[in-house]
């Protein structure tokens, strides 16, 4: 559950974390490629970025290498660490919790995106990096809810999305929501559509 990292068993057992031996961080994938390749070719050197839930921090690497001033963050500690040794300031936060208004004018987020039955969820970091609770929104709704706050004006979100996950139903979600999405890269891979959908606040978005 979000803002609540894995812990030992009140009664001292260790946690399923440490009894499952799994890598505690997400490595870069098809889906980190694709948001990183795709937010670094709308990127201007000085836009103030930010990457939500950064794993290992390649995402935040890549922009910081096109020249935005990048802050990764994470909830998982171990991943603030691996973002932190690619040179990238790494925050440890719930989403975008801890950040103050108007200060991003880019931010990236590639959410734990898959559909997953409750009795099937583990309690350890890479069930956070990967499971989207049972309509794979768990995270990206809230995301959505909270992430104008942080835009300054003119700002951009660039967000990873599956077709697991329901392209239309997260679009509508936004939508609802004030921000106008835009779909700038798609990809097709054996099981899944991987698309980054473009939002910015409809305030913003220029007139028709
Ligand atoms: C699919 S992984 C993506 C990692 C990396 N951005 C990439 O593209 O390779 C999702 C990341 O979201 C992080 N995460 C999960 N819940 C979070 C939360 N409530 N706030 C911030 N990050 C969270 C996970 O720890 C994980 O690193």
């Amino acid at each position: 559950m979000p803002g609540q990292p894995p812990t030992d068993d009140d009664d001292g057992r260790p946690s399923l974390a440490t009894q499952r031996d799994t890598e505690t961080v997400y490595q870069p994938a098809a889906d980190s490629d694709l948001l990183a390749r795709t937010a670094r070719s709308h990127a201007t050197p000085g836009d103030r970025g930010l990457d939500v839930g950064t794993g290992s921090g390649y995402v935040a690497e890549t922009l910081a290498e096109a020249g935005v001033d990048v802050v990764a963050s994470d909830l998982n500690p171990d991943a603030c660490r691996e973002a932190a040794a690619r040179g990238v300031p790494a925050v440890r936060a719930d989403l975008l919790a801890p950040f103050r208004e108007d200060a991003f004018d880019l931010v990236t987020f590639n959410p734990p995106y898959l559909p997953t039955e409750p009795d099937k969820e583990w309690d350890d970091w890479m069930e956070h990096a990967l499971s989207g609770g049972e309509d794979g929104r768990r995270l990206v709704d809230p995301f959505l809810e909270a992430v104008e706050r942080v835009l300054a004006p003119g700002g951009r979100v660039f967000l990873l999305i599956s077709s697991l996950t329901g392209i239309g139903d997260v679009q509508r979600y936004a939508h609802e929501r004030g921000l106008a999405g835009e779909i700038v890269a798609d990809e097709a891979h054996p099981y899944e559509r991987l698309v980054v959908i473009r939002f910015e606040s409809r305030d913003e978005s220029p007139l028709p």
